[in-house]
């Protein structure tokens, strides 16, 4: 029986493939994430504490209400139909841009509250020190505001991974897709099914331990 949905006809590449697949665009997705995201949200906050950079400001709010008002579904048929259509591109590579520009608008919004919640005084006693903005935000702010941020960051890292399960519709064998290839091999849904989900569960367990040892390490320096 078990050789059925994990051996025969090809069923372990498919497992395996779905396996890398899913694993690879979520890192891919999640580096472009963070950076687009920080990107922005140091945009927006500038703008709010300085009243600079006007044009980038209206640019990210734009990016943000698109992204964020439009199911990720749309968008990953749009980067694979529309923008990447007549470019030669790994459809792997264009889920993981599709899905890192999507995180990217959560992730701004993270870290954006991130920063509003370290104290406004700690960037007064930064610039007392003789820092510029720049630095009070780099070497002041930012540490703090991603400590703070962490349990919403590891959040967004589990949505990422679980979302990424939609790519199957882009001809890319993730886990999901793996699971519907072996239920139309065997005639039977209850275990590709189940096994997908377990092995979902598993990945999301791994990610939750290693971000929580991440944090604890973080918050040691508190005391
Ligand atoms: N599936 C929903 C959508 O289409 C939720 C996406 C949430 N994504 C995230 N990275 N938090 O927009």
């Amino acid at each position: 029986q078990f050789n059925r949905y994990f051996v025969d006809n090809g069923a372990t590449e498919w497992w395996l493939t779905g396996l890398k697949t899913t694993l690879l665009v979520t890192v891919i997705a999640l580096c472009i994430g963070v950076v687009l995201g920080l990107l922005i949200a140091l945009i927006r906050s500038t703008h709010e504490q300085t009243g600079k950079l006007k044009l980038l400001n209206i640019v990210a709010r734009v990016y943000l209400t698109i992204i964020r008002g439009t199911p990720s579904m749309i968008q990953i048929l749009f980067f694979y139909s529309v923008i990447f259509a007549t470019v030669n591109l790994n459809n792997i590579v264009i889920g993981g841009i599709a899905f890192g520009i999507n995180s990217g608008a959560y992730v701004a919004e993270i870290f954006r509250s991130g920063i509003m919640s370290v104290d406004k005084g700690q960037t007064e006693a930064g610039r007392s020190l003789g820092l510029n903005p720049a630095q009070t935000m780099r070497l002041i702010i930012i540490p703090q505001a991603f400590k703070n941020v962490l349990p919403a960051l590891i959040n967004e890292m589990i949505v990422l991974l679980k979302e990424t399960a939609i790519i199957g519709y882009i001809g890319t064998i993730d886990i999901t897709k793996a699971a519907t290839l072996v239920q139309s091999r065997t005639y039977d849904a209850l275990v590709p099914l189940l096994s997908a989900a377990i092995f979902y569960l598993i990945l999301v367990m791994i990610l939750t331990y290693f971000m929580g040892k991440l944090e604890r390490r973080l918050r040691k320096s508190d005391h």
